[in-house]
Formats: C-alpha cells, sequence, structure tokens
C-alpha cells in the first residue's frame, strides 16, 4: 500500500458548511472565517455558491463575500455555479474555480437543481465552456455517489456515467461526494475506481459528509487508492438543505490530525485551524463538530 506524501485539502466550511444554516450568517463573519482558514494554511477554500436565494437563502450574499475576502496569493477561491445566469455573476467576483454541481441520482438531481440529470448536463456545458474560455479552473461534484435519500444505493455505473458526461464536456476534476454519509470503505473504494475509468488520479477527490460517523475510514481507504485530494469543512459543519437529515462533512481539523499522524503533509497548521474552529462554533453558538477540535480546545483550557 503506497499512500500519497502530501494531500490537497479543499476547506468547504464557508460554502457547504454555512448554506445549511437556519440562522442568518453576516458576511463579515463569513469573510473572517475565510480569513482565519488561509491564514491556518488552507490553500484551497470554496467559499460560497451563486444559486437563486429562494433556494439557499444563506448564500445570497455570495458578491459581497467574495469581495470582502483579502486575498492571498497561492490561495485558490471557489464558487459553485449551476447554470448561466449562476456563472455570469460568478465570473464579475473574479474566482479561480467554477464548481458545477450534478448528481448521480434522478431523484437528488430533481430535487437539488430542478431538473434530470441530462437536462443538468447541458445547462452545465455552457457554463463548462465559458469559464474555461475565461482561464477560470474547473470542477464537478458528483452527489449521491454512494446513496441517495429519494433513491436508496446508488450503483458505481452511474457515479462512471455522470464522470464520463462531466469529462467530455471539459471538467477537469470531479469530486465524489457521498452527500448523505452512508458510503463505507469498499463501497467508497467502489465509487471513486468508477470515477478513475474516466479521470486520472490526481483529478479525482473524495467528499464525504459524516452522517454514519464513516468519513475517517472513507477518507483512509480513499488514500489506499493513492486519491490525494479531499473536501473537508472546518468544525465539521455542513449538509444539504435538499438531503434531509445529512450532517456536515468531515471536519478539516480530524483529517489533518490523522494525516499528520500519518506522516502525510498537508500545509496546514493544526493549531491555527482549531483557531477557525472555535471562532466559527462560537459565532454558531455551539461546540465544533470534530473530535480533534474539541481534544485539542480542552487540552488548551487545561492548560
Ligand atoms: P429553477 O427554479 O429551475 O431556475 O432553479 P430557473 O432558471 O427556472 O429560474 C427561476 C428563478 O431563479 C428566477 O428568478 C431566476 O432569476 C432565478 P425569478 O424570476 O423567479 O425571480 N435563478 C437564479 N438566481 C440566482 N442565481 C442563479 C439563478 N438561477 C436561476 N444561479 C436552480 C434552478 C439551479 C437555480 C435552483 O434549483 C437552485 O438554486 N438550486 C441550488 C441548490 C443548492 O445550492 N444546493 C446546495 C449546493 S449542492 C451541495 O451541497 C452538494 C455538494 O456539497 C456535494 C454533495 O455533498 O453532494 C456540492
Ligand atoms: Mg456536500
Amino acid at each position: 500500500m503506497k499512500l500519497p506524501p502530501s494531500v490537497t485539502l479543499v476547506e468547504v466550511g464557508p460554502r457547504d458548511g454555512l448554506q445549511n444554516e437556519k440562522q442568518a450568517v453576516p458576511a463579515s463573519v463569513k469573510i473572517e472565517l475565510v480569513h482565519r482558514l488561509q491564514e491556518a494554511g488552507l490553500k484551497n477554500i470554496e467559499v460560497t455558491s451563486f444559486v437563486s436565494p429562494k433556494w439557499v437563502p444563506q448564500m445570497a450574499d455570495n458578491a459581497q463575500v467574495m469581495a470582502g475576502i483579502q486575498r492571498k496569493v497561492g490561495v485558490r477561491y471557489s464558487v459553485l455555479a449551476p447554470n448561466m445566469q449562476g456563472l455570469e455573476a460568478a465570473l464579475r467576483s473574479q474566482p479561480d474555480e467554477i464548481v458545477v454541481f450534478g448528481a448521480a441520482s434522478e431523484a437528488f438531481s430533481q430535487k437539488n437543481i430542478n431538473c434530470s440529470i441530462s437536462e443538468s448536463m447541458e445547462r452545465f456545458r455552457p457554463v463548462v465552456a465559458a469559464a474555461l474560455a475565461q482561464g477560470v479552473a474547473l470542477r464537478g461534484a458528483i452527489s449521491c455517489a454512494l446513496g441517495c435519500p429519494y433513491e436508496g444505493e446508488i450503483a458505481p455505473e452511474r457515479v462512471a456515467l455522470v464522470a464520463q458526461l462531466m469529462r467530455e464536456m471539459g471538467v477537469q476534476h470531479v469530486g465524489v461526494a457521498d452527500t448523505i454519509g452512508v458510503g463505507t470503505p469498499r463501497k467508497v473504494q467502489a465509487a471513486l475506481e468508477a470515477a478513475l475509468r474516466h479521470y486520472p488520479l490526481d483529478a479525482v477527490s473524495g467528499h464525504f459528509h459524516d452522517t454514519y460517523g464513516q468519513a475517517l475510514a472513507n477518507t483512509l481507504a480513499a488514500l489506499e487508492l493513492g486519491i490525494a485530494s479531499f473536501d473537508t469543512s472546518v468544525a465539521g459543519l455542513g449538509g444539504c438543505p435538499y438531503a434531509k437529515g445529512a450532517t456536515g462533512n468531515v471536519a478539516t481539523e480530524d483529517v489533518v490530525f490523522m494525516l499528520h499522524g500519518m506522516g502525510i503533509d498537508t500545509g496546514i497548521d493544526l493549531e491555527r485551524l482549531v483557531d477557525a474552529s472555535a471562532f466559527i462554533s462560537q459565532h454558531l453558538q455551539r461546540a465544533p463538530n470534530s473530535r480533534a477540535a474539541t481534544a485539542l480546545l480542552s487540552r488548551r483550557h487545561a492548560a
């Protein structure tokens, strides 16, 4: 088993994390969170999404948040855009990367973006072409790759099909997303292998929600395949408003603790990451949903 010597973590807390919060989080807090994350060494930050504010009110301040960030050289700022309207608004904020988000489940595609999988691909096609023409990087997310809240289990072939369609239209990287956290290690490997039929190893990442406590094990299973990029969320924030009951992404702190313990480099300063975690948790008035952050914070209090 040859594990990657270093891993890229894409911090999705400001977007996937906060999109699911019921209470409005001020743009100033989101901006401060991004600043703290980049100070902790995160080099890839998913900041916001350019979606309908009627569907996801929490992301309505997308342009304001993007405008307020003091950008750090070497950090890639990503935003989600589901259609041309979203892309046009997104490009005005000058992101480094656009994320289109499709699904391996028909029912979830309908609930999340109000169209079928094949319609979603038709909507993404001009988005991808326009973003690439502007020199902006393109990533795709494949939701419900391990299971769907409406359809149940999802076969790896369906992940392969969406990966193939995204590859054909020019999407440069795909994330295999376990939206509702039902994946277990061998099934996660099968879903990743399905994406790897159409993408090289360095263009596939894992996006694991931790609803059933499987996300760290699934991360290790992905590392065994040589996958070296993961979406994670500070303080374990997150969920999708259109996948009821789904909890947050695996906590960035927990993944960093595991990787550093295995001698795998992330470029992230765990103590500063815990500061960012404490900051947003304090704002949301709850404890971080991260075992590593909880342990490190209680050690600080005891010192
Ligand atoms: P629709 O209603 O089919 O869109 O929604 P439409 O084109 O018919 O337009 C209807 C209205 O929406 C119009 O406004 C448009 O202007 C507006 P009205 O005339 O009624 O006032 N509209 C927009 N406004 C702002 N930005 C836009 C936009 N597009 C249309 N881009 C749509 C289709 C995709 C817009 C809608 O379904 C939507 O916004 N969905 C977003 C869902 C979402 O954000 N989900 C969470 C992110 S995905 C996720 O979390 C999963 C991931 O983490 C991986 C995983 O874990 O699985 C990535
Ligand atoms: Mg997600």
